[in-house]
């Protein structure tokens, strides 16, 4: 399976550090002998004109939310439509900073999530737990159940991605074991297996943290296929590094 190493810019970057970013990147991906590993930038919706201007076509674009209505009276909000019209191929759903922040629930995602794809969207749906959730032994129930909730039924590998984010490990510097990492993500698996078609080729990503100093070690997990990266991403030459081990491990 080809891993994918994503960036999630959240709410960081200005137009100008984001154009500057995307062109760098593009020229140290041309420079690739061979493309063993997807790359995807994430900016804020407001960046994405810039980044796709400055992105090589080899290079995804993604957003971090979208709405599920087509069209309407939706102040603020942006459409699957529009997000496919600026030139995205994917969205990240169910962040758990949306989850918190917004109280975006199991169904709401859903509903997001087959929205993004009658657009043509892939998605990326993350999953996660507390750490008192953690604490309650309560990990695999709760990734279980929003799996269950958010994933919409008959999706196609290719149509989606997981990212297993334990909300405790984002922008902490703490990171689980990779035992917890690899008894997480196969839980992930196994429940995807009764949704989805091939689910064994569905790129399942760690994020949480994962920096240049441990991206080898999650990336060489089982069932890890990738990263989807916060803080790290904010930097080109992390992201690189961070890419770099990815590449290697293929
Ligand atoms: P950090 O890499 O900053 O921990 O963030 C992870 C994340 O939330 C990616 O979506």
């Amino acid at each position: 399976m080809i891993p994918l190493i994503a960036g999630n810019w959240k709410m960081n970057l200005m137009t100008e550090e984001a154009a500057a970013y995307a062109s760098e990147l593009s020229n140290r991906y041309q420079k690739e002998q061979e493309k063993k590993c997807d790359v995807l930038l994430c900016p804020s919706f407001i960046s994405i004109p810039t980044v796709r201007d400055n992105l090589s076509d080899d290079l995804y674009l993604g957003a971090q939310n979208c709405h599920s209505a087509s069209a309407g009276a939706y102040t603020g909000d942006i459409s699957c439509g529009m997000l496919k019209d600026v030139g995205c191929q994917y969205v990240i759903l169910g962040h758990s900073e949306r989850r918190s922040a917004y109280g975006e629930g199991n169904s709401s995602i859903k509903d997001k999530a087959l929205a993004a794809i009658s657009a043509g969207l892939n998605v990326i749906i993350c999953v996660g737990e507390t750490s008192e959730e953690r604490n309650l032994g309560e990990t695999l129930a709760r990734i279980s159940e929003q799996i269950k909730g958010s994933i919409p039924e008959k999706l196609t590998s290719w149509e989606l991605t997981i990212a297993y984010e334990p909300v405790w490990a984002i922008g902490t510097g703490l990171t689980p074991t990779f035992d917890e990492i690899a008894e997480a993500h196969s839980t992930i698996r196994t429940c995807l297996a009764e949704t989805v078609e091939s689910a064994s080729e569905v790129r399942i990503l760690y994020g949480g943290s994962m920096n240049p100093q441990n991206a080898h070690d999650i990336l060489s997990v089982e069932n890890v296929n990738g990263g989807l990266i916060g803080g790290a991403s904010l930097k080109l030459d992390d992201f690189w590094s961070i890419y770099a081990c990815a590449k290697d491990l293929c």
